[in-house]
């Protein structure tokens, strides 16, 4: 898929098919979240590959949808490595993990974790260190879902200084 394509096709799908994900595929993926910039090169992160279906289960908690794709990838912040910029950095390559994904005809779902950090934290056993911040489902699609409004670039977009217009 070219670049522009990826992008365009990335859309959080929310219904999946149970078909199971070859290992290669996961492994690109996270290749794709291993080469991601990050602030001192610090690489404050790291990443849980859940496939049990009850660990997935519990993970989804209520948007039980999620575990009916066969993978799940939780993405963690090393604030010992990198406390200011960790979350940064987690963001950019979980996005990779995403992109990656779709690239391979995958779906994901962003899904913000910061809330139920202490309950994630207890499902997998992560370590003091870390931030729990997302977590994605990985599966074959099984919605193509609709269109979705976006902000044009008039309204988010500033020219020289704020408010300002292009020539
Ligand atoms: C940081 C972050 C957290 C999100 N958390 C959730 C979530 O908990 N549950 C969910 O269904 N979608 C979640 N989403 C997906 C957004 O709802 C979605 O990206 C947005 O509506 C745009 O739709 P699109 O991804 O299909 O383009 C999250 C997205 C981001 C970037």
């Amino acid at each position: 898929m070219n670049f522009e394509d990826v992008l365009k096709k990335r859309r959080s799908v929310r219904r999946y098919r149970d078909t199971p994900i070859p290992r290669e595929s996961i492994l690109k993926v996270l290749e794709a979240a291993r080469i991601a910039p990050s602030a001192g090169h610090r690489q404050p992160w790291h990443f849980i590959v859940v496939q049990d279906r009850g660990t997935r289960e519990k993970l989804a908690g209520r948007s039980n949808w999620a575990a009916d794709a066969p993978v799940m990838i939780v993405g963690l912040a090393d604030a010992e490595a990198s406390p200011s910029w960790c979350y940064n950095d987690l963001g950019i390559a979980f996005e990779h993990v995403v992109l990656a994904a779709t690239d391979l005809g995958l779906g994901t779902c962003w899904m913000g974790q910061t809330r139920r950090d202490a309950e994630v934290r207890e499902i997998l056993g992560v370590p003091d260190r870390f931030k729990v911040i997302a977590l994605t489902p990985i599966g074959v699609p099984d919605e193509v879902p609709g269109p979705k409004e976006r902000k044009s670039i008039k309204e988010i977009v500033s020219w020289e200084r704020f408010g300002g217009k292009p020539d």
